[in-house]
Protein backbone atom coordinates (compact mmCIF):
# COMPACT_ATOMS: atom_id res chain seq x y z
CA UNK A 1 0.00 0.00 0.00
CA UNK A 2 1.33 3.53 -1.34
CA UNK A 3 2.24 5.71 2.03
CA UNK A 4 -0.62 7.89 3.22
CA UNK A 5 0.13 11.68 3.84
CA UNK A 6 -2.20 14.10 5.75
CA UNK A 7 -1.33 17.80 5.27
CA UNK A 8 -2.82 20.59 7.27
CA UNK A 9 -1.49 24.67 7.94
CA UNK A 10 -2.08 25.92 11.80
CA UNK A 11 -1.24 29.56 12.95
CA UNK A 12 -1.61 32.71 11.41
CA UNK A 13 -1.33 32.50 7.67
CA UNK A 14 1.66 33.42 5.56
CA UNK A 15 2.94 34.24 2.12
CA UNK A 16 3.80 30.81 0.36
CA UNK A 17 1.81 28.64 2.14
CA UNK A 18 0.08 27.17 -0.92
CA UNK A 19 3.18 26.91 -2.74
CA UNK A 20 4.75 24.59 0.31
CA UNK A 21 1.47 22.40 0.16
CA UNK A 22 2.02 22.37 -4.26
CA UNK A 23 5.06 20.99 -3.42
CA UNK A 24 4.05 18.53 -0.62
CA UNK A 25 1.39 17.13 -3.10
CA UNK A 26 2.98 17.04 -6.35
CA UNK A 27 6.22 15.51 -4.72
CA UNK A 28 3.83 12.70 -3.11
CA UNK A 29 1.57 11.99 -5.80
CA UNK A 30 4.68 11.85 -8.22
CA UNK A 31 6.06 9.23 -5.98
CA UNK A 32 2.90 7.34 -6.08
CA UNK A 33 2.01 8.00 -2.29
CA UNK A 34 -1.71 9.47 -1.43
CA UNK A 35 -2.47 12.74 0.25
CA UNK A 36 -5.06 14.30 2.17
CA UNK A 37 -5.66 17.56 3.67
CA UNK A 38 -7.24 18.94 6.78
CA UNK A 39 -8.98 21.92 7.22
CA UNK A 40 -8.36 24.80 9.43
CA UNK A 41 -5.50 23.61 10.96
CA UNK A 42 -5.95 21.24 14.13
CA UNK A 43 -9.98 21.99 14.40
CA UNK A 44 -10.21 20.60 11.42
CA UNK A 45 -8.50 17.71 12.21
CA UNK A 46 -10.24 16.92 15.22
CA UNK A 47 -13.59 17.33 13.48
CA UNK A 48 -12.73 15.20 10.40
CA UNK A 49 -13.17 17.59 7.63
CA UNK A 50 -10.93 16.89 5.00
CA UNK A 51 -10.16 18.42 1.54
CA UNK A 52 -8.79 16.07 -1.33
CA UNK A 53 -5.53 17.25 -2.84
CA UNK A 54 -5.35 15.63 -6.39
CA UNK A 55 -3.32 17.60 -9.61
CA UNK A 56 -6.39 19.60 -9.49
CA UNK A 57 -6.16 20.91 -6.00
CA UNK A 58 -3.03 21.79 -6.25
CA UNK A 59 -2.71 23.26 -9.54
CA UNK A 60 -2.77 27.56 -9.65
CA UNK A 61 -2.15 27.39 -6.56
CA UNK A 62 1.65 28.37 -6.63
CA UNK A 63 1.13 31.88 -6.78
CA UNK A 64 -1.84 32.46 -3.90
CA UNK A 65 -1.73 34.35 -0.54
CA UNK A 66 -3.48 32.38 1.96
CA UNK A 67 -3.69 28.90 2.12
CA UNK A 68 -6.28 26.66 0.62
CA UNK A 69 -7.08 24.85 3.46
CA UNK A 70 -7.98 27.48 5.76
CA UNK A 71 -5.74 27.69 8.95
CA UNK A 72 -6.66 28.29 12.57
CA UNK A 73 -4.88 29.17 16.24
CA UNK A 74 -6.42 26.38 17.81
CA UNK A 75 -4.36 23.68 19.81
CA UNK A 76 -5.37 20.28 20.10
CA UNK A 77 -5.26 20.01 24.11
CA UNK A 78 -6.83 23.41 24.90
CA UNK A 79 -9.62 24.02 22.08
CA UNK A 80 -12.63 26.06 22.54
CA UNK A 81 -15.46 23.47 22.30
CA UNK A 82 -19.29 25.17 23.20
CA UNK A 83 -18.42 27.35 26.13
CA UNK A 84 -15.85 25.11 27.52
CA UNK A 85 -12.06 25.08 26.52
CA UNK A 86 -11.33 20.97 25.59
CA UNK A 87 -8.63 18.58 25.22
CA UNK A 88 -9.45 16.99 22.14
CA UNK A 89 -5.89 15.30 21.42
CA UNK A 90 -7.81 12.00 21.32
CA UNK A 91 -10.01 13.17 18.66
CA UNK A 92 -7.25 13.77 16.61
CA UNK A 93 -5.44 10.79 17.09
CA UNK A 94 -8.57 8.68 16.30
CA UNK A 95 -9.22 10.78 13.30
CA UNK A 96 -5.51 10.08 12.35
CA UNK A 97 -5.99 6.46 12.15
CA UNK A 98 -9.51 6.48 10.36
CA UNK A 99 -7.84 8.31 7.80
CA UNK A 100 -4.98 5.48 8.00
CA UNK A 101 -2.52 8.40 7.86
CA UNK A 102 1.36 6.80 7.72
CA UNK A 103 2.44 10.36 8.84
CA UNK A 104 0.79 14.03 9.21
CA UNK A 105 2.56 17.01 8.04
CA UNK A 106 1.99 20.57 10.33
CA UNK A 107 2.60 23.50 8.94
CA UNK A 108 2.83 26.49 10.95
CA UNK A 109 5.30 28.92 13.27
CA UNK A 110 6.52 28.37 16.87
CA UNK A 111 2.96 27.62 18.35
CA UNK A 112 2.39 25.01 15.51
CA UNK A 113 5.99 23.05 16.41
CA UNK A 114 4.65 23.32 19.96
CA UNK A 115 1.12 21.52 18.93
CA UNK A 116 2.64 19.48 16.98
CA UNK A 117 5.69 17.96 19.17
CA UNK A 118 2.49 16.92 21.67
CA UNK A 119 1.03 14.90 18.99
CA UNK A 120 4.23 13.06 18.33
CA UNK A 121 4.47 12.94 21.86
CA UNK A 122 1.34 10.67 21.86
CA UNK A 123 2.49 8.34 19.44
CA UNK A 124 1.34 9.85 15.65
CA UNK A 125 4.04 10.04 12.79
CA UNK A 126 4.63 14.21 12.45
CA UNK A 127 7.00 16.26 10.10
CA UNK A 128 6.62 19.91 10.05
CA UNK A 129 7.65 23.16 8.06
CA UNK A 130 8.51 26.00 9.59
CA UNK A 131 6.47 29.20 8.35
CA UNK A 132 5.55 32.23 9.75
CA UNK A 133 6.10 36.15 8.61
CA UNK A 134 7.81 36.81 11.56
CA UNK A 135 10.75 34.58 11.03
CA UNK A 136 11.22 33.58 14.47
CA UNK A 137 11.08 29.78 14.57
CA UNK A 138 14.39 28.24 16.30
CA UNK A 139 16.81 26.13 14.71
CA UNK A 140 15.99 27.09 11.29
CA UNK A 141 18.01 29.99 9.09
CA UNK A 142 14.52 31.08 8.03
CA UNK A 143 11.05 30.48 7.40
CA UNK A 144 8.94 31.55 4.32
CA UNK A 145 6.53 34.01 4.72
CA UNK A 146 9.30 36.44 6.19
CA UNK A 147 10.59 37.69 2.68
CA UNK A 148 7.26 38.85 1.22
CA UNK A 149 5.77 40.67 4.51
CA UNK A 150 9.81 42.58 5.20
CA UNK A 151 9.04 43.64 0.71
CA UNK A 152 5.07 44.56 1.84
CA UNK A 153 6.50 46.44 4.68
CA UNK A 154 9.59 47.60 2.65
CA UNK A 155 7.25 49.44 0.59
CA UNK A 156 4.96 50.96 2.79
CA UNK A 157 8.09 52.64 4.24
CA UNK A 158 9.26 53.97 0.91
CA UNK A 159 5.29 55.53 0.40
CA UNK A 160 5.61 56.79 3.85
CA UNK A 161 8.62 58.72 3.06
CA UNK A 162 6.99 61.40 0.68
CA UNK A 163 3.64 62.39 2.88
CA UNK A 164 6.31 62.47 6.06
CA UNK A 165 8.58 64.70 3.99
CA UNK A 166 5.78 66.88 2.32
CA UNK A 167 3.86 67.16 5.70
CA UNK A 168 7.30 67.84 7.59
CA UNK A 169 5.97 65.22 9.83
CA UNK A 170 7.07 62.10 11.95
CA UNK A 171 5.48 59.05 10.65
CA UNK A 172 5.71 55.96 12.75
CA UNK A 173 5.21 52.83 11.44
CA UNK A 174 4.11 49.83 13.18
CA UNK A 175 5.09 46.24 11.90
CA UNK A 176 4.19 42.88 12.92
CA UNK A 177 7.10 40.19 14.39
CA UNK A 178 5.11 39.31 17.60
CA UNK A 179 8.07 39.17 19.97
CA UNK A 180 10.85 39.39 17.20
CA UNK A 181 12.21 41.84 15.41
CA UNK A 182 13.51 40.84 12.21
CA UNK A 183 10.20 42.65 10.31
CA UNK A 184 10.75 45.01 11.54
CA UNK A 185 14.86 45.69 11.46
CA UNK A 186 15.08 44.11 7.46
CA UNK A 187 12.12 46.43 6.53
CA UNK A 188 13.17 49.51 8.25
CA UNK A 189 16.58 49.18 7.38
CA UNK A 190 15.63 47.91 3.32
CA UNK A 191 12.82 51.76 3.98
CA UNK A 192 15.67 53.46 4.78
CA UNK A 193 13.31 54.11 8.59
CA UNK A 194 15.31 56.47 10.69
CA UNK A 195 14.80 55.31 13.73
CA UNK A 196 14.32 51.13 13.83
CA UNK A 197 12.80 50.30 17.18
CA UNK A 198 12.94 46.06 18.02
CA UNK A 199 11.80 44.14 20.96
CA UNK A 200 15.58 42.88 21.60
CA UNK A 201 17.16 46.64 22.21
CA UNK A 202 14.63 48.58 24.93
CA UNK A 203 14.62 51.96 23.37
CA UNK A 204 14.43 55.41 24.96
CA UNK A 205 11.60 57.85 23.67
CA UNK A 206 14.43 60.64 24.68
CA UNK A 207 16.96 59.08 22.61
CA UNK A 208 14.49 58.46 19.51
CA UNK A 209 13.98 62.36 19.95
CA UNK A 210 17.14 63.21 19.93
CA UNK A 211 17.91 61.53 16.78
CA UNK A 212 14.57 63.48 15.14
CA UNK A 213 15.71 66.82 16.63
CA UNK A 214 19.51 66.02 15.10
CA UNK A 215 17.55 65.32 12.15
CA UNK A 216 15.77 68.69 12.57
CA UNK A 217 19.07 70.31 13.58
CA UNK A 218 20.67 69.32 10.11
CA UNK A 219 18.05 70.70 7.94
CA UNK A 220 15.42 67.73 7.81
CA UNK A 221 12.30 68.11 9.05
CA UNK A 222 10.56 64.70 8.85
CA UNK A 223 11.66 61.47 10.45
CA UNK A 224 10.34 57.53 9.66
CA UNK A 225 10.15 55.55 12.89
CA UNK A 226 9.75 51.60 12.20
CA UNK A 227 8.55 50.39 15.25
CA UNK A 228 7.65 46.46 15.80
CA UNK A 229 4.52 45.76 17.34
CA UNK A 230 6.45 44.29 20.77
CA UNK A 231 9.41 46.98 20.84
CA UNK A 232 8.93 48.06 24.47
CA UNK A 233 10.82 51.20 26.63
CA UNK A 234 13.57 50.58 29.03
CA UNK A 235 10.74 50.72 31.89
CA UNK A 236 8.31 47.96 30.15
CA UNK A 237 11.54 46.08 29.09
CA UNK A 238 12.44 45.26 32.70
CA UNK A 239 8.71 44.61 34.00
CA UNK A 240 8.05 42.35 30.80
CA UNK A 241 11.45 40.18 31.26
CA UNK A 242 10.80 39.82 35.56
CA UNK A 243 6.96 38.71 34.42
CA UNK A 244 8.37 36.41 31.60
CA UNK A 245 11.12 34.74 33.75
CA UNK A 246 8.88 34.68 36.76
CA UNK A 247 6.13 32.72 34.31
CA UNK A 248 9.27 30.42 33.37
CA UNK A 249 10.38 29.22 36.82
CA UNK A 250 6.52 28.96 38.10
CA UNK A 251 6.02 26.42 35.02
CA UNK A 252 9.42 24.69 35.68
CA UNK A 253 8.20 24.35 39.63
CA UNK A 254 4.96 23.22 38.12
CA UNK A 255 2.78 26.00 39.57
CA UNK A 256 0.33 26.41 37.18
CA UNK A 257 -1.42 29.54 39.37
CA UNK A 258 1.28 31.86 39.20
CA UNK A 259 2.32 30.64 35.71
CA UNK A 260 -1.48 31.53 34.81
CA UNK A 261 -1.08 34.91 36.55
CA UNK A 262 2.22 35.82 34.77
CA UNK A 263 0.20 35.30 31.08
CA UNK A 264 -2.24 37.44 32.11
CA UNK A 265 0.05 40.02 33.32
CA UNK A 266 2.11 39.46 30.16
CA UNK A 267 -1.03 40.07 28.08
CA UNK A 268 -0.86 43.63 28.02
CA UNK A 269 2.60 44.48 26.77
CA UNK A 270 3.78 44.52 23.12
CA UNK A 271 2.32 43.19 20.34
CA UNK A 272 -0.90 42.48 21.94
CA UNK A 273 -1.86 45.91 21.16
CA UNK A 274 -0.82 49.08 19.64
CA UNK A 275 -0.77 51.40 22.98
CA UNK A 276 2.63 51.61 22.89
CA UNK A 277 2.84 52.99 19.08
CA UNK A 278 0.15 55.21 19.83
CA UNK A 279 1.69 56.67 23.12
CA UNK A 280 5.54 56.67 21.44
CA UNK A 281 3.87 59.20 18.15
CA UNK A 282 2.57 61.46 21.03
CA UNK A 283 5.91 61.57 23.43
CA UNK A 284 7.91 62.17 20.16
CA UNK A 285 5.34 64.88 19.29
CA UNK A 286 5.31 66.57 22.45
CA UNK A 287 9.75 66.09 23.16
CA UNK A 288 10.63 67.27 19.31
CA UNK A 289 7.29 69.74 18.72
CA UNK A 290 6.92 67.90 15.28
CA UNK A 291 3.17 66.17 14.33
CA UNK A 292 3.18 62.93 14.18
CA UNK A 293 1.31 59.90 12.71
CA UNK A 294 0.64 56.43 13.14
CA UNK A 295 0.48 54.03 10.40
CA UNK A 296 -0.66 50.48 11.46
CA UNK A 297 0.57 48.02 9.11
CA UNK A 298 -1.02 44.94 10.87
CA UNK A 299 -2.40 41.92 8.39
CA UNK A 300 -1.62 44.33 5.29
CA UNK A 301 1.59 42.72 5.65
CA UNK A 302 0.10 38.57 5.70
CA UNK A 303 -1.91 38.84 2.70
CA UNK A 304 -1.18 38.79 -1.35
CA UNK A 305 0.74 36.90 -3.60
CA UNK A 306 4.24 35.47 -2.17
CA UNK A 307 7.94 36.75 -3.38
CA UNK A 308 9.39 34.71 -5.32
CA UNK A 309 12.22 34.14 -2.52
CA UNK A 310 9.33 32.88 -0.66
CA UNK A 311 7.60 30.30 -3.57
CA UNK A 312 11.17 28.94 -4.24
CA UNK A 313 12.00 28.49 -0.30
CA UNK A 314 8.39 26.63 0.02
CA UNK A 315 8.71 24.76 -2.78
CA UNK A 316 12.69 23.46 -1.39
CA UNK A 317 11.23 23.04 1.93
CA UNK A 318 7.66 21.30 1.23
CA UNK A 319 9.70 19.29 -1.31
CA UNK A 320 12.27 17.77 0.68
CA UNK A 321 9.75 17.04 3.59
CA UNK A 322 8.61 14.34 0.75
CA UNK A 323 12.60 12.95 1.20
CA UNK A 324 12.25 12.59 4.65
CA UNK A 325 8.97 10.83 4.71
CA UNK A 326 10.48 8.29 2.33
CA UNK A 327 12.87 7.39 4.52
CA UNK A 328 11.12 7.10 7.55
CA UNK A 329 12.16 10.34 9.35
CA UNK A 330 9.29 11.72 11.82
CA UNK A 331 9.54 13.95 14.96
CA UNK A 332 11.24 16.24 12.72
CA UNK A 333 10.89 19.77 11.37
CA UNK A 334 12.23 20.50 7.77
CA UNK A 335 14.93 23.05 8.36
CA UNK A 336 16.65 25.93 6.21
CA UNK A 337 20.61 25.19 6.75
CA UNK A 338 22.07 27.43 3.84
CA UNK A 339 21.06 26.06 0.18
CA UNK A 340 20.25 23.12 2.05
CA UNK A 341 17.98 21.45 4.74
CA UNK A 342 18.29 19.35 7.42
CA UNK A 343 15.93 17.40 10.24
CA UNK A 344 15.61 19.13 13.27
CA UNK A 345 14.20 17.09 16.13
CA UNK A 346 11.08 18.16 17.32
CA UNK A 347 11.96 18.37 20.97
CA UNK A 348 14.88 20.72 19.97
CA UNK A 349 12.91 23.65 18.32
CA UNK A 350 9.74 23.71 20.74
CA UNK A 351 9.75 26.27 23.70
CA UNK A 352 12.29 28.14 21.82
CA UNK A 353 12.11 31.73 19.75
CA UNK A 354 14.71 32.92 17.23
CA UNK A 355 15.59 36.51 18.73
CA UNK A 356 17.57 38.88 17.19
CA UNK A 357 20.94 38.85 18.26
CA UNK A 358 22.80 41.83 19.32
CA UNK A 359 26.13 41.02 16.91
CA UNK A 360 23.83 40.27 14.53
CA UNK A 361 25.16 41.95 11.14
CA UNK A 362 22.07 43.70 10.30
CA UNK A 363 22.03 45.38 13.93
CA UNK A 364 25.68 46.59 13.19
CA UNK A 365 24.62 47.60 9.58
CA UNK A 366 21.71 49.77 10.60
CA UNK A 367 24.13 50.99 13.67
CA UNK A 368 26.85 52.29 10.78
CA UNK A 369 24.27 53.62 8.34
CA UNK A 370 23.68 56.24 11.58
CA UNK A 371 19.98 54.77 12.01
CA UNK A 372 19.03 55.09 15.53
CA UNK A 373 17.54 51.84 17.44
CA UNK A 374 16.28 53.89 20.52
CA UNK A 375 19.06 52.88 22.71
CA UNK A 376 22.10 55.65 22.61
O1 LIG B 1 2.70 35.31 13.93
C1 LIG B 1 2.32 36.06 12.83
C2 LIG B 1 1.58 37.29 13.26
O2 LIG B 1 1.22 38.01 12.12
C3 LIG B 1 2.33 38.19 14.25
O3 LIG B 1 3.26 39.02 13.61
C4 LIG B 1 1.20 38.94 14.90
O4 LIG B 1 1.54 39.37 16.19
C5 LIG B 1 0.12 37.90 14.96
O5 LIG B 1 0.41 36.94 13.96
C6 LIG B 1 -1.29 38.41 14.74
O6 LIG B 1 -2.16 37.39 14.98
P1 LIG B 1 -3.67 37.33 14.49
O7 LIG B 1 -3.66 37.08 13.02
O8 LIG B 1 -4.23 36.18 15.25
O9 LIG B 1 -4.27 38.64 14.83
Amino acid sequence: MSLHIGILTAGGDSPGLNAAIRAIGKTALSRNMRILGFRDGFRGLMENRTMRLDREALSSILTRGGTILGTSRDKPHKMPVGNEMMDMTDAICDNYERNNLDVLVCIGGGGTQKNAFRLHQKGLNIITLPKTIDNDVAMTDITFGFDTAMGIATDALDRLHSTAHSHHRIIVCEIMGHNSGWLALGSGIAGGADVILIPEIAYDPAVVAAAIKHRQQCGTNFSIVAVAEGALDKGQYKEYWRLKNKKAAAKAKGDKSTAKKMNEALASFGHKNSNNTLRLSQELEEMTGLESRVTILGHYQRGGTPSAADRLLATRVGAACVDYIEKGKTGIMVAVDGGNTKAVPLKDVVGKKKLVPMDHPWVAAARDVGTCLGDK
